[in-house]
């Protein structure tokens, strides 16, 4: 991964990476503190002297107060800036040793060891980490890039099939950001679910997520612009999730996100109909609905999407178009409340 003034850091990906944990440890870290949750079952060597500490399961534990006992517990132990952290999880451990690693004694180095499809490709790569308060999510925290990643694909084979179809509802985004070829084309009636869709292997469309953000992430590393593009099928996606009402995982609400989006690029004249074909068949081939679930409420959709962080300027979504993917302001809100029914 290589971001501007030369800075850069390793991603391994590959069954068995774990094992290749010491190797990018930072050279002289004296000791680390790996911060894991009870539900994960992957052990680790970083090859110094390590302690795990354990933080809760669930976006409840992407908390202030978990930052605080974590922080406290490595004081306790006397961690100090010679030494590290290694975030071994999915995306609420990566987001919160991320946190912690930048905030105590105002910076530590971190590496992540992901352990889901979701943090591999997406949360655990390019620096953001943070946690949520009562008022929404991710509203506090910090960019602060890790040291390296490690994503040991031979994880995800035990990986729950709801966790996993978490995963592909963000690498089916990577399909309309460059990603195109992921899996050798449209994967309509390839077999998704985790599976082989058609040539690459689960490792190498790991590995194809990772490059991708990793370019959208070294032009815009503070999401100045072109990074919000990885936000594809966001808008929706946090409205249906932030709601909390219609118990969809993050994937699966960005994979309805994804179809809502093309379906609004279409309504705006932006794409024709067979891109917004394309895009159902991409999300289907994935084995997720592109549907809103039974009982969704426009209103409080519309009142959610006008809250999200994009939102700086009207109704802001990332929409396909002829430039490709990017991110539009002032969309008109009589066209984003009609374009609801075209997921219904
Ligand atoms: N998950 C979006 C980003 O890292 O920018």
């Amino acid at each position: 991964m290589e971001l501007p003034g030369g800075r850069s850091y390793p991603v391994l990906v590959g069954p068995g990476a774990v094992g290749e944990l010491a190797s990018v440890v930072p050279t002289g870290v004296r000791r680390v503190a790996v911060v894991t949750q009870d539900s994960v079952p992957v052990e680790v060597d970083p090859g110094v002297e390590y302690r795990v500490f354990r933080i809760g399961d669930g976006e409840t534990a992407k908390s202030l107060s978990t930052v605080e006992e974590l922080c406290s517990a490595f004081a306790g132990w006397g961690l100090t800036r010679a030494d590290a952290v290694v975030g071994v999880g999915g995306g609420v451990v990566t987001d919160v040793a991320g946190f912690a690693a930048a905030s105590y004694h105002r910076g530590l180095p971190v590496v992540h060891v992901a352990t889901t499809l979701l943090a591999q490709i997406d949360a655990a790569i390019g620096g953001k980490t943070g946690v949520n308060l009562p008022e929404g999510k991710n509203l506090v925290g910090a960019f602060w890039q890790p040291a390296a990643v490690v994503c040991d694909t031979t994880v995800l084979e035990t990986l729950p099939e709801r966790e996993m179809a978490c995963g592909l509802g963000e690498m089916a985004k990577y399909h309309f950001l460059g990603g195109g070829d992921l899996g050798g084309g449209d994967p309509g009636s390839g077999e998704m679910a985790g599976g082989d869709p058609g040539g690459l292997t689960l490792e190498q469309r790991v590995a194809r997520c990772v490059q991708i953000k990793a370019e959208v992430v070294a032009a815009d590393e503070r999401e100045a612009g072109r990074r919000a593009v990885l936000n594809y099928g966001h808008t929706l996606g946090h409205a249906l999730e932030t709601t909390g009402r219609y118990d969809l995982r993050h994937g699966e609400a960005v994979a309805v996100g994804l179809v809502y989006a093309a379906e609004l690029a279409l309504s705006l004249g932006r794409i024709d109909d067979e891109r917004v074909a394309e895009h159902r068949r991409v999300v289907d081939g994935y084995g997720l609905s592109g549907s809103l679930p039974a009982g969704s409420d426009p209103d409080e959709l519309m009142a959610a999407m006008g809250r999200d962080k994009k939102a700086i300027d009207g109704l802001t979504f990332v929409l396909d178009g002829p430039s490709g993917v990017e991110v539009v302001p002032g969309v008109d809100a009589g066209v984003v409340r009609a374009t609801i029914e075209a997921v219904r």
